[in-house]
């Protein structure tokens, strides 16, 4: 199979076993964690022709150093460093794409899952189901590794999936799961790379067409660094739930666009009461601080939410603040010249004013791509 010869081994190498199981592992400064998970993996796929895929978005920690210096070691192990790229989702889907075993398995890093899982995972998946789930809502299921406001939150998450996207598995919140490659290879046009939740992603998409299992684990505890899920993980989620709602009429990148600038509506008129009843401020001024305020945050929470994956950080958060002012009060004139116009030919307020919110939200995320979050 691979007949390169080694330089200076004098050998040629061992011709290897085709993999069967391709384990993917999204890592973002997990420096101190990848190499037990390796040793971890070895000792319970001692019976399985596997590898390894790390995709590391350039840690600053050097994640991908320690992973290289494995690979150097093992070729079943091998690293794949992304430069300029952020996002869980992104990086699970790009290393199975990178991978070529027929069945593929997702994994973090930080040892909260339970590897001890696979092989049984691995018979699931080659005998009776598309997927795997390891699943933390199901009998035996155990806990250690949230807090009691995360596990709140997570249960109210899967709730909304299962009502909204008819979801019918119990834990589609999981990041541990296993798929075969041809059915995952199918669905894989249709994924978001934007956000954190690709199991969900992946049943909705599959629209109930994905023999799906569950089993039990415990989540544990992290064992070195942080977690790197906040409480933007919400908002995404959200955003999420509603692209495959409209069957992926809308992208995700927009409906978080469109999000953000309905908490702006909420933040510009909460400035405008304060400014009005606190301090008395004449009605144009008060108005004129509202936009500013409102501007200003839409701007902070798309950096960290909407283009978190080209986040703008120093001088350039400065320029994209500016470009995006100036963005916006275009927008918010096209606003109001669509307004009008419809208002003109057809006298219904809240008509015209949808429209004319529609046109500044369209105008403000198309103008924002180009000139404030440019790639
Ligand atoms: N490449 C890459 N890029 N990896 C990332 C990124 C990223 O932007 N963000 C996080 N990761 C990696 C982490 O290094 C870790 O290996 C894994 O993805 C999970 O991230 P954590 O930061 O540990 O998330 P968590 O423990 O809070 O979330 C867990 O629970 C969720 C369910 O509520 C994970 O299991 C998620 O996968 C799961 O969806
Ligand atoms: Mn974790």
């Amino acid at each position: 199979m691979n007949e390169a010869i080694r330089p200076g081994s004098g050998t040629p190498p061992q011709a290897q076993e085709a993999p069967e199981l391709s384990v993917i592992v999204p890592t973002f400064n997990e420096r101190d964690n990848v190499t037990v998970l390796y040793r971890r993996l070895e000792a319970t796929l001692a019976n399985v022709a596997w590898e390894v895929v790390f995709v590391d978005d350039n840690s600053p920690d050097g994640t991908w150093d320690v992973v290289r210096a494995l690979a150097q070691r093992d070729n079943r192990v091998r690293c794949v460093r992304r430069i300029g790229r952020r996002g869980l989702s992104g990086a699970c889907i790009e290393g199975i794409l990178a991978s070529s075993a027929p069945y593929v398995a997702v994994i973090d890093a930080d040892l909260q899952h339970d590897e001890t899982q696979l092989p049984k995972m691995l018979l699931l998946a080659s005998d009776q189901a598309d997927l795997v789930v390891g699943s933390r809502y199901i009998e035996g299921y155990k806990s250690e590794g949230f807090n009691k406001q995360r596990a709140g939150a997570s249960a109210l998450a899967t709730e909304v999936a299962k009502k909204v996207l008819r979801v019918e598995i119990a834990d589609p919140m999981s990041g541990f799961f296993m798929v075969r490659r041809d059915r995952f290879e199918e669905l894989a046009p249709k994924l978001s790379v934007h956000g954190f939740k690709i199991l969900l992603d992946l049943v909705a998409s599959a629209n109930g067409g994905l023999r799906a299992v569950e089993i039990p684990y415990t989540f544990g505890q992290r064992q070195h660094g942080e977690s790197k899920l906040d409480s933007m993980v919400a908002l995404d989620f959200l955003g999420l739930v509603l692209a495959k709602f409209t069957n992926d009429a809308v992208s995700l990148r927009f409906i978080l666009f469109a999000m953000v600038g309905g908490i702006g509506l909420v933040v510009h008129l909460t400035t405008l009461f304060i400014a009005l009843q606190l301090f008395k401020a004449p009605f144009a001024e008060a108005q004129a601080a509202g936009a500013v305020v409102a501007m200003t945050s839409n701007f902070v929470l798309n950096n960290f939410l909407t283009y978190r994956d080209q986040r703008l950080k120093g001088f350039a958060l400065l320029r994209g603040l500016i470009a995006f002012y100036i963005v916006c009060s275009v927008g918010l004139l096209a606003n109001v010249g669509v307004a009008f116009s419809v208002y003109d030919q057809e006298p219904i307020w809240w008509l015209a004013g949808m429209a004319g919110a529609l046109m500044g939200v369209v105008w403000n995320y198309a103008m924002s791509g180009l000139f404030v979050w440019r790639k």
